[in-house]
């Protein structure tokens, strides 16, 4: 709702009440309505101030009315109404003017904020557009371009900035809804016709057209298949072009459009799960609620390799203290000199709340013995880490918290060679550590709720989305990459090229197809735990079955070729020069594939994009149902944000199960056991038992999943 309130002086105070961020709920649309005539209509009032309760001034749309029938008075006559008063309206904006909050303030004919306060239009993150007027008020109030920018990227911008462009009319550092009732005092009785954005002309460059073509190409570019930000460009090209009228039409087409494609649905769902996972659950019951981390003041990290760098950086950055050590002389060196000039660039974009921790180098294990929490990020060889969390154990007090950044072994066994295997979890990061989003908190069989707090909390102090995961081998996102990447290979020895396979994967979404993606990684990081796994290295027969079912040696003969992707300038693709990053077909691998498979009697045949989508991606999540059936995940949406975060599975598309769900389960099982049918023996295109009782069960949606699997697992 949104309370009236004369204050001295003839100035109408209405102030939005829906805690926590006074969201534009049907109640307080019909708030403002009412309480805007109550001003227009008392003739005491000469001005109207408009806040939020709380120091909030307005978060937006109540995404969770989204879902329902539409209720209430409709923002866009809403806001109309409010330009159209003659008497002068100010936003007094604290906290934040978000999406439809923001849309509201661009209604009202003054804008002022507070210096703290976040400004931005974000819908293009949940695949729609601002349309309550705003892709036609803004640009018309800070120019096209400007609105270009913040439109299509939904960033959230300082009040400085806002000042900058135009947005705002004042900035304090002091109570805005008092700097607010001062200003409006003093404009009472001033024409009010250039102040309503609705009748003003576009500010435009001289060249309109290359501009939005200019942009629309990046919006292509950075975001592959995604609608709203298309829609965006669209949209801004109307303000630019039509009257504001026509512009208006043109908003509510295009929003019309987007809100009922299923990509909006995708976005809003991505957003949710990323709420779902900070709710944390183990099988034994301790969850988010009930249990309590530990605050991590010093902490050190073994290993300064690519992944230990990250770390040590990211940890840093949360203001703790982090001792970093390295046994190899020349990487310790490297790293010393790297890590700082790391930390400075990561420092420098970001406003830090604390500044950042201090970094001691050190080559001596010893000189971990005082920290709380140490992350071991050696190389991934279950010899060498057991000998590390040995030797760990024997430094560190028993009330220091051992974690593991390793990419699938098994936590427990590392667990148990420790004094307090409770107090061991594992973190594991993504690469680069310091920029990705994304950590896997990995709960072995001993793990205390304590420890996974403490972990969770951990991840959070460090702006990651945390997601916990059960302790098996390759965890979540590595285990379903498994088959995914196994699929690739068996493409290319039945007849595809690297880029066939990456184009229909581009196509699809991902930024980069899987063999771009393993160039980048470096080929070698596969190759090691392809041989400490048994499956190649001296001694193992270069067949095309191993341990009992299919295998593709391809990988492995490439790394053998020396080429490792980027870092030595040849992997699946030829790069300028070692450490080069623009991909090139490479003659090479042609000749390559081409007798391989003359060497295995193989005949290519052409394989069209929608089989390589369907065997990379069925595959994949295939064992993401195997791994919510196990336990191994709480619920499709830790799944889907693991992927979306870590793994750059387009957003727009939800995340691996969700779009299971959008494709049918029943489509998905039915394309499985064809393709299982023609390759009997890869065990992964076997269709998961879980699926096929979910499409038994009617294949409910996503949203249900838990509950059917919880009431599988009871009666099972
Ligand atoms: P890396 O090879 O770049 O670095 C490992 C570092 O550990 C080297 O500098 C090495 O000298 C050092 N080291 C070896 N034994 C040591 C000891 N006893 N004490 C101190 N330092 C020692 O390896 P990378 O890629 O950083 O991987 C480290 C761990 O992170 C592995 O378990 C890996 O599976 C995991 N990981 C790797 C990812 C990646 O993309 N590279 C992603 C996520 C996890």
């Amino acid at each position: 709702m949104a309370t009236y309130s004369r204050l001295p002086g003839s100035v109408a105070l209405i102030t939005l009440q829906n805690p926590p961020v006074n969201a534009l709920s049907a109640a307080v649309r019909q708030g403002i309505v009412d309480t805007v005539q109550r001003a227009l209509k008392d003739p005491k009032v000469t001005s109207v101030v408009i806040c939020g309760q709380n120091g909030r001034f307005c978060g937006g749309a109540d995404i969770r009315e989204f879902a329902g029938p539409m209720l209430g008075p409709p923002l866009v006559p809403m806001i109309h109404a409010i330009e159209a008063v003659d008497k002068p309206v100010v936003a007094a904006i604290e906290g934040v003017a978000l999406g439809g909050g923001l849309e509201l303030a661009l209604g009202c004919h003054y804008r002022i904020a507070h210096s703290k306060a976040l400004l931005g239009l974000p819908e293009v993150t949940l695949g729609l557009l601002p349309a309550a007027g705003g892709t036609q008020r803004l640009p018309r109030l800070i120019g096209l371009t400007a609105a270009l920018d913040l439109i299509t990227t939904g960033r959230h911008i300082s009040a400085a900035e806002a000042l900058k462009l135009g947005i705002l009319d004042q900035v304090t550092d002091s109570n805005a809804v008092d700097l607010a009732v001062d200003f409006v005092r003093s404009v009472a009785g001033q024409p009010l016709d250039s102040r309503r954005l609705s009748t003003l002309a576009c500010p435009c460059p001289p060249d309109v057209d290359s501009l939005l073509d200019k942009v629309m190409a990046q919006v292509r570019q950075r975001s592959r298949g995604a609608l709203a930000p298309v829609a965006c460009v669209q949209a801004l090209r109307a303000a630019a072009t039509l009257p504001y009228t026509q512009g208006m039409e043109k908003e509510r087409d295009l929003m019309a459009t987007l809100f009922n494609s299923g990509q909006a649905r995708a976005l809003q769902y991505a957003f949710f799960s990323q709420r779902v996972v900070g709710k944390w659950s183990l099988p034994s019951g301790a969850n988010w609620n009930n249990s309590t981390g530990r605050t991590i003041s010093k902490a050190a990290v073994i290993g300064l390799g690519t992944m230990g760098r990250g770390i040590v950086v990211a940890l840093a950055l949360t203001g703790m203290s982090v001792v970093a050590v390295e046994t190899q002389e020349k990487q310790l060196a490297e790293a010393s000199q790297a890590v700082p000039a790391m930390l400075q660039r990561e420092a420098g974009r970001r406003s830090l709340a604390t500044p950042p921790g201090v970094i001691t180098f050190s080559s001596n294990l010893q000189d971990v013995s005082e920290v709380e929490l140490v992350i071991e990020a050696v190389f991934e060889n279950m010899a060498l880490k057991l000998q590390v969390f040995r030797h760990l154990a024997s430094v560190c007090g028993p009330g220091t918290l051992l974690c593991s950044n390793t990419s699938g072994l098994d936590m427990d066994q590392l667990a148990a060679v420790t004094k307090s295997p409770a107090l061991v979890v594992g973190m594991h990061f993504f690469a680069p550590a310091h920029v990705m989003k994304l950590l896997e908190v990995v709960c072995g069989p001993r793990s205390s709720p304590e420890a996974v707090a403490t972990a969770m909390q951990l991840g959070k102090r460090m702006g990651k989305v945390s997601v916990a995961v059960g302790n098996c081998p390759g965890f979540v996102g590595n285990r379903m990459l498994k088959p995914y990447l196994e699929q690739a290979n068996f493409l290319l020895e039945e007849g595809a090229t690297p880029q066939q396979v990456d184009e229909a994967l581009e196509e699809f979404g991902f930024p980069m197809g899987v063999f771009r993606m393993s160039d980048l990684s470096g080929l070698d990081v596969g190759w090691r735990i392809r041989k400490e796994a048994g499956l190649t290295g001296p001694g193992v027969e270069p067949s095309r079955t191993r341990q009992g079912r299919r295998y593709s040696p391809l990988p492995d003969q490439v790394c053998e070729a020396g080429r490792l992707g980027q870092k030595t300038g040849r992997g699946w693709y030829q790069y300028d020069g070692p450490g080069g990053r623009v991909a090139r077909s490479d003659p090479w691998v042609h000749i390559f594939l081409e007798a391989y498979r003359a060497q295995h009697g193989l005949v290519a045949r052409s394989i069209a994009p929608e089989e390589i989508l369907e065997r990379c991606l069925y595959a994949l999540i295939n064992e993401g149902f195997n791994i919510l059936q196990e336990a191994m995940a709480a619920g499709p949406e830790h799944i889907d944000a693991i992927y979306v975060f870590g793994y750059g599975w387009p957003r727009h598309r939800g995340g691996p199960m969700f779009h299971a769900g959008q494709v049918g389960l029943g489509r998905v099982l039915e394309r499985l056991e064809h393709h299982h049918h023609n390759h009997p023996d890869v065990p992964h295109l076997e269709p998961s038992t879980l699926l096929r009782r979910l499409v038994a069960g009617g294949s409910p949606p996503v949203q249900k999943w838990r509950e059917f699997i919880n009431k599988d697992r009871v009666h099972s």
